[in-house]
């Protein structure tokens, strides 16, 4: 590709637009925490979406507009570091892989997994029925709490849903990692803070979010 565009630039325009989606991360893990309120709660939640269309629409457009961004610049950075190194095989990194942490060679996997759960979740609640089948628990429909509570009522669904939120922790524990490099913030007190808090972010995200399908299985026990 012959944009004219350094690989620094790229770095961080995939580091801004991955804040950006950690913000959308943090409000949408609050907002699903309601979950734990029941039907009336979720659902009046789940409403304020419809009060505020169609301006959050724009919101929803500029959200996928970020994600598309940073997938985007992350596979031309991926590509230019195979070509750089002279193919898949050749491996002329810094770090032997050995040293390489975990969360670091997962992830191509982590990313690509993220991707196709972000698709299928998408499918899964947002285009989903609200009123429709999968809505109802015995013989009411308690619209998008029946569906949410309906999919992880089912282990697999529940354990590819954790699943995909395990690899969205170990994402963003190396996001925070490589933002930091990117940027060149080598403060000798806080860099290592900075890395620690993000390793425990990364952990509550997980933890959040995992709690909401561990809890339905709980209910359906
Ligand atoms: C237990 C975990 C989760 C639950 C219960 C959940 C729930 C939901 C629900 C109910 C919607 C549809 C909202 C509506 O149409 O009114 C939604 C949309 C969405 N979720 Fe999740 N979600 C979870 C995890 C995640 C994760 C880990 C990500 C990102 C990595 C994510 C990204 C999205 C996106 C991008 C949308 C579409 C945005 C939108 O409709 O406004 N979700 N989620």
């Amino acid at each position: 590709m012959c944009f004219p565009l350094s690989s620094i630039a790229k770095k961080q325009i995939v580091a801004v637009t991955g804040l950006m989606l950690i913000v959308f991360v943090i409000a949408h893990l609050a907002g699903n925490l309601t979950m734990f309120g029941g039907p009336t709660v979720f659902n009046a939640y789940a409403a304020t979406y419809d009060k505020f269309r169609p301006w959050f629409n724009y919101v929803e457009y500029g959200l996928l507009g970020v994600f598309l961004v940073h997938i985007f610049f992350t596979a031309w950075v991926v590509i230019e570091n195979i070509k750089a190194r002279g193919g898949l095989n050749r491996y002329a990194v810094d770090k032997p892989v050995g040293r390489r942490s975990l969360a670091t060679r997962l992830m191509p996997y982590s990313g690509t997994y993220i991707l196709f759960f972000v698709v299928w979740h998408i499918f899964d609640f947002t285009f989903s029925d609200k009123h429709g089948l999968r809505s109802y628990i015995g013989a009411q429909s308690f619209g998008l709490y029946g569906v949410v509570f309906n999919a992880f009522a089912n282990p697999w669904h529940s354990g590819l849903y954790i699943l995909a939120v395990c690899f969205l922790g170990l994402h963003l524990a190396h996001g925070v990692d490589s933002t930091v490099q990117t940027f060149g913030l080598n403060h000798p007190r806080y860099t290592p803070l900075l890395m620690r808090v993000s390793r425990y972010f990364a952990l509550l995200m997980v933890i959040g979010y995992s709690a909401i399908p561990l809890y339905v299985l709980y209910l359906v026990r």
